[in-house]
């Protein structure tokens, strides 16, 4: 099949597509329905089919003779540790955890919140959960406990799993405190904490709430894998909406299973028996979907990597791995490979590899910006993949399909929509636009399998933030353009989202908690460029009538602020003290003018603004900072 077919087939008749796509795992209860809508009218796949995520990912394998392939490989550069889990092994690790959560009351439905960093045991938990049909909620370890309680309290968890420490290059993050706030400010109560005790640094565990991992796991007897519908949830994923509340992306599980399938193969041209290295974090969609779930699922080796691009101990560390354990496919985000650039621009640590494996780099999470595409390309030597997704998608809406073809990329495209992605651009009134024509990049629906079906507790939000805005389509939430070859653009978010290196953040939420600082009137928070991290946010904040404080420490504590209550990765490290912030006369703030300004890009002056001689004042007191360029 060539891509072209492919997508045709994909878009005329979704049912007969998908169906044949899920003939290729297999079901305890074959589904007799394709597609069907739910109690809430979204079109939802496979409605009746029955299965367990973990069995397909796992105990299929050992089953049918993979259970001496290497499954997890993990890589600690920060502790020094190595270890590799067969198929076999992982399936045994997954059975008893998946009974020690048993043992405390965990069953089929239940939540359980995973906060814990990049060791092999966040996999094993995420599995074992999938094992019972239980639904997990993994939240980044680089949250703050604010963020951690939100979480916590939409999802309602029965049980927590943590661990005593995480660590960050050389610094240990202890995670214990970070947790017990969260609980402490969580109106919900956790019944049960299973923490695991690292040789790094152990904690004190809290009696008659937590329990030492290891010990308990101990006494644990294996669980089985309980079938789930097609349609249950597997995890709920909170990702930045524009207001302080996250939302809690939900992923049942029979969509899930067949398009990660199906995108192994057809994305990143993987086979089973490859070996698949997604340098993320577990706690980002990424980490869900190419470090855990899909390589799983494909029958594939998933490297499992407790380290950075840079620093730990050089920027040779990505070069070491792929060359270590003759990795097929390297997915990161642009930022890691501008860090490895910035240490090392020729990058001549890559010539004391052999990287004879490495067939294809594959980028996402952020705009993949030309001089670092062409750099990795014309250093590497290899096919480099922008693709373009979200965390509500799961997969891939667009990318060069490498299973179906070989890379055909033009700069600046994420190559064309994916199979199932019926991409369209519409004009403010929904309308499409032509070809070269920017707009708001839609999908048609039904939207393919894996991408989600509601908000966790909030199908409204779903409703009103994805799908009112054009009858009959999902909103992307990002702008962008389709050239005559049906290459599509993406231009960037027409929200206040931003991509902090690779990480989705929402300046609103900054925003709520700088204007919560009691010197702060007003603030608007921006993203600004930034040549390592694509953008970073900048603080523009008005003061209370009356107030009168030193700038320098306004900027500290404000700082100090949103590391609390976001957490360190926020990466809000810059605040200026304006006069006016520039508005419509109904009092909006005009957020997209002052991005203008800060990124020294040409505007127009807003023919909505309130007060037009503001802007002058804005730019002066931003050069005068030295932050224009
Ligand atoms: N736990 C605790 N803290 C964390 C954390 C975690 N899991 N991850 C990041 N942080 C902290 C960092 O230590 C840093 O703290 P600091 O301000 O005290 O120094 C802060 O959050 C910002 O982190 P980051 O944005 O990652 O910047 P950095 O300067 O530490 O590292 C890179 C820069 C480029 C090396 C790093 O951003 C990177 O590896 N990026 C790859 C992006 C990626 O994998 N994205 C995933 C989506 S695909
Ligand atoms: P997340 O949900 O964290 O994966 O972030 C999704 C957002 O990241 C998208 O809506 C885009 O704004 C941005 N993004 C992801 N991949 C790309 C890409 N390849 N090019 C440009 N932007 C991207």
């Amino acid at each position: 099949m060539t891509y072209q077919q492919e997508y045709q087939a994909s878009i005329e008749q979704p049912e007969a597509f998908w169906q044949k796509q899920s003939q290729r795992i297999q079901w305890f209860k074959k589904p007799g329905k394709i597609l069907a809508k739910d109690e809430n009218g979204i079109d939802r796949w496979f409605v009746d089919g029955e299965m367990n995520t973990a069995y397909l990912a796992l105990d299929y394998h050992v089953l049918n003779g993979r259970g001496d392939q290497p499954a997890l490989i993990y890589d600690s550069p920060v502790t020094g540790n190595k270890r590799t889990y067969t198929y076999a092994q992982l399936t045994e690790s997954v059975a008893l955890a998946a009974g020690m959560l048993k043992a405390q009351g965990v069953e089929k439905g239940d939540r359980v919140i995973i906060y814990m960093p990049m060791i092999p045991e966040a996999a094993i938990a995420m599995l074992a959960c999938a094992r019972l049909g239980a639904v997990h909620s993994v939240v980044f370890g680089g949250f703050a406990p604010h963020e951690l309680a939100i979480r916590i309290e939409d999802a309602e968890p029965k049980v927590i799993m943590s661990a005593s420490c995480g660590i960050e290059i050389d610094r240990v993050i202890e995670y214990k405190p970070i947790l017990d706030e969260a609980i402490e400010l969580a109106s919900h109560k956790v019944g049960c904490c299973l923490i695991y005790q690292r040789e790094t640094r152990r904690c004190e565990l809290t009696p008659g709430r937590d329990l030492d991992w290891q010990e308990t796991i101990a006494r644990s007897q294996p669980a089985d894998c309980t079938p789930v519908n097609a349609l249950d949830p597997l995890y709920v994923l909170y990702t930045s909406g524009t207001t302080g509340k996250p939302k809690g992306v939900v992923r049942d599980n029979g969509g899930h299973a067949v398009a990660m399938n199906y995108s192994m193969e057809v994305v990143y041209d993987m086979q089973p028996g490859d070996v698949f290295w997604a340098a993320s974090d577990v706690g980002w969609v990424v980490g869900h979907s190419y470090i855990v779930y899909a390589p799983l699922l494909a029958g594939c080796t998933t490297v499992f990597y407790e380290g950075k691009p840079v620093r730990t101990p050089d920027a040779g560390a990505f070069w070491r791995v792929c060359e270590e354990y003759g990795v097929k496919g390297l997915f990161a985000a642009p930022t890691a490979f501008r860090a490895i650039r910035k240490e090392d621009p020729e990058c001549k640590l890559a010539e004391q590899y052999d990287l004879s494996k490495l067939k294809t780099i594959f980028m996402a999470g952020e705009r993949l910006d030309p001089p670092t595409y062409d750099w990795v390309v014309q250093k590497i030597k290899r096919p480099v993949v922008d693709h373009w997704w979200q965390t509500e998608t799961g997969w891939a809406i667009a990318g060069n399909h490498m299973g179906l073809e070989p890379a055909r990329v033009k700069a600046g495209s994420v190559t064309r929509p994916s199979p199932g992605y019926n991409v369209q651009i519409l004009d403010p009134s929904g309308q499409p636009v032509g070809a070269n024509e920017q707009g708001s990049i839609a999908i048609k629906l039904p939207l393919p399998p894996g991408c989600l079906p509601t908000i966790w507790g909030n199908h409204d939000r779903f409703v009103a933030g994805y799908l009112s805005t054009f009858d009959g389509y999902y909103v992307s939430g990002d702008g962008g353009m389709l050239d005559d070859d049906n290459y599509l653009f993406v231009m960037g978010r027409t929200d206040d989202i931003i991509n902090v290196a690779g990480h989705r953040l929402s300046t609103g939420e900054m925003e709520e908690v700088v204007a919560g600082h009691e010197a702060v009137a007003e603030c608007a928070v921006i993203g600004r460029h930034s040549d390592l991290k694509g953008e970073e946010p900048l603080g523009l904040v008005l003061l209370k009538d009356g107030v009168d404080v030193d700038e320098d420490q306004l900027r500290a504590e404000l700082i100090q602020r949103v590391r609390d209550q976001i957490g360190a990765v926020a990466s809000f490290r810059d605040a200026v003290i304006v006069k006016r912030l520039p508005k419509t006369r109904s009092g909006k703030i005009l957020r997209k003018v002052l991005r203008n300004i800060a990124n020294s890009e040409e505007y127009q002056t807003p023919s909505t603004i309130d007060d037009p001689a503001c802007l002058g004042e804005i730019e002066g007191i931003l050069s005068s900072r030295g932050l224009r360029l």
